[in-house]
């Protein structure tokens, strides 16, 4: 039965604390810088009052000693940060990239020499985040950037629908990283009857209002699309850690495939939720679970 730590607090915190060069996945999901609140959805259309968390970003004090404290760090940090400072200015745009950087800058001390990293986002964010991530990570240890396309959502008279995520995906060192493709039915005559690896698009639906697996957990992913990263990515009996772990969906994954794994949230709803998911299946047996920095 693999292990699980669940930890609800402040990610950076609680990373802080994480063993270096122990961790063979991270998925990370975090707020895109959406400009929403976001609430429990009851059902179809329907929003209860309670506020789970909130992707509004302005720049304040809190913004400040962060950009002081990265300049601080180290030299590489100080000029990256510098760069996106004169580019975006004092903004919110600039304390989103600040909050992702100092915890990017963990997770890499976190991920053993053969792992992997997979950032999941939306247009919102995505570039800054790529131009971090190969800054922080390193282009040449770039493998992919999947594109997650799924169904629903809104449409807009004005421009294309909307209809997919970016997951920016780096190894720690990228002639070490573990990888197990999934494979599909080749279609090419000279293939023909043999098998290959499934494209960097996956076409995987988003949770519909009467899907089994929904929760409620605003910004819920779909189990397929977790699944599909966790072993694709992640050694049988290795590790996975997902920081923004919402609603569990990582977690269990990772348990369904004999992964151990941590998942860290700072909001009660979440933890709340993903232990019940745990549950249903069985594999909160071996869950340990700690809060930090936080008012019990
Ligand atoms: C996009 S949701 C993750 C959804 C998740 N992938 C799922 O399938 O349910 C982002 C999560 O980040 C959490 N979060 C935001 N800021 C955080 C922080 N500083 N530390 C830990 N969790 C945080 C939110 O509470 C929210 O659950």
């Amino acid at each position: 039965m693999p292990e699980g730590l669940l930890i609800q607090g402040d990610n950076l915190a609680a990373l802080r604390k994480l063993a270096d060069s122990s961790v063979d996945l991270i998925y990370l999901d975090p707020p895109f810088r959406s400009e929403h609140i976001y609430r429990t959805t009851l059902s179809a259309g329907e929003t209860s009052g309670a506020k789970i968390f909130d992707d509004r970003w302005r720049w304040n004090d809190e913004s400040e000693s962060d950009l002081r404290r990265l300049k601080l760090t180290s030299d590489q940090l100080a000029a990256m940060v510098g760069g996106f400072e004169a580019i975006l200015g004092k903004s919110g745009r600039l304390a989103y990239i600040l909050f992702m950087i100092e915890r990017l800058v963990e997770l890499k001390r976190l991920l053993k020499s053969t792992g992997s990293i997979a950032l999941h986002c939306d247009q919102a964010a995505s570039a800054p985040l790529k131009i971090a991530m190969d800054l922080l990570f390193g282009e040449e240890n770039h493998l992919n950037t999947i594109v997650w396309c799924y169904g629903l959502g809104g449409s807009s008279p004005r421009r294309f629908p909307r209809k997919h995520d970016d997951i920016h995906w780096y190894a720690k060192e990228v002639d070490r990283y573990y990888f197990l493709p999934p494979v599909e039915p080749a279609r090419s005559q000279r293939m023909k009857g043999k098998s290959k690896k499934i494209p960097d698009f996956w076409y995987i639906p988003s949770i519909n209002n009467m899907a089994h697996e929904r929760t409620g957990y605003p910004t819920q992913k779909p189990i397929a699309l977790l699944e599909r990263i966790v072993v694709s990515a992640s050694p049988p009996c290795g590790s996975v850690l997902d920081p923004f772990s919402g609603s569990g969906t990582t977690l269990l994954a990772a348990a369904r495939n004999n992964r151990s794994w941590i998942g860290i949230d700072i909001a009660s709803e979440a933890v709340e939720t993903s232990i019940r998911r745990l549950e249903i299946e069985g594999f909160d047996r071996n869950l340990s679970f700690q809060r930090w920095g936080l008012e019990i």
